[in-house]
């Protein structure tokens, strides 16, 4: 149970540490770290950002320090935080999300996992597992079972029917789903006539995914029972209560950090704003009301 609807989604916020020398981190309702892997991975060769008209490609590829690194060095900080810390986790095999799940698992200052099924960007792994109702229950379950923290999954919105996905993690026990990780794109140097991702292809973030991402929570939290995280292209509060309205419990806030680091805690005071000058009390009174 989080103390406010605002997190930050992984992968645009770091571990929270230099950000927390620029706003005051203690007031999110949680931080999803970096993608943490088994070991370090160095990422894929660069150029790994590419602004486009209306989001950001990046095909970074999970470059992080590493699980151990997290635990050693991070954990101990986060540790002496009031703000959550969740360890968004990736894997190339089954066997490395146990592990790294079950390493988290005891360590003071990791407050939850999100499960990553939907890296776009690595060539094993990853999205693989979040693209069948099979895969991804039998991630979700190793998961749970390697682990008594909280679990959430995170989905991608390349696949054909979401809901599918969505209901085979909630019945392999998962606690919470977010979505949408990243849409797969490209963008191509006409000069050079080439790629201009070092990888070829990316994941597409911000304002462009943001009516794609609310669909899909809109159809996902029709059909499970757990709470669902709105995530994709939230910058201000009223995309913030566009994802509450359409069935959301919480949002991740991701690219925007890149522009504005307070923009979280802008859509947090523009959230309470709106609730204010309504007279209404509670978020449950918002969560879904705009389904049919
Ligand atoms: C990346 O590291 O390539 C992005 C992470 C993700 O899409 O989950």
């Amino acid at each position: 149970m989080l103390d406010n609807p605002v997190m930050i989604a992984s992968g645009t916020f770091g571990y929270g540490i230099e950000y927390s020398e620029l706003i005051d981190i203690q007031k999110l309702g949680a931080i999803v770290c970096k993608g943490t892997t088994l070991m370090p991975r160095k990422g894929n060769s660069q150029p790994r950002l590419v602004e486009t008209e209306s989001g950001l490609l990046n095909s970074v590829g999970l470059e992080n320090i590493g699980v151990d690194a997290v635990v050693k060095d991070k954990a101990p900080v986060w540790a002496n935080w009031r703000v959550p810390v969740i360890v968004n986790i990736a894997g190339e095999t089954i066997g490395e999300y146990i592990s790294v799940a079950a390493k988290l698992g005891d360590t003071p200052g990791v407050s939850g996992i999100e499960l990553n099924i939907s890296c776009p960007n690595i060539s094993t792994g990853g999205i693989e597992f979040g693209v069948t109702p099979k895969l991804a229950a039998e991630a979700t379950a190793a998961v749970k079972a390697a682990t008594n923290l909280p679990v959430i999954v995170k989905l991608s919105p390349n696949v054909t029917d979401i809901r599918e996905i969505a209901v085979a993690v909630e019945g392999a026990g998962v606690d919470a789903i977010a979505l949408i990780n990243t849409l797969k794109g490209m963008a191509i140097d006409i000069k050079k006539g080439k790629p201009r991702l070092g990888n070829t292809t990316g994941g597409l973030s911000g304002p462009a995914i943001k009516p794609v991402a609310l669909y899909m929570v809109y159809e996902v939290a029709k059909v499970v029972h757990i709470p669902v995280i709105g995530c994709g292209g939230v910058r201000c509060a009223e995309d913030a209560l566009e994802f509450i309205m359409a069935g959301a419990s919480a949002v991740q806030v991701g690219t925007a950090n890149l522009a504005n680091p307070h923009v979280a805690l802008d859509v947090l005071e523009g959230i309470k704003h709106f609730m204010r000058d309504r007279g209404i009390r509670k978020l449950t009174d918002l969560i879904g009301i705009a389904r049919a």
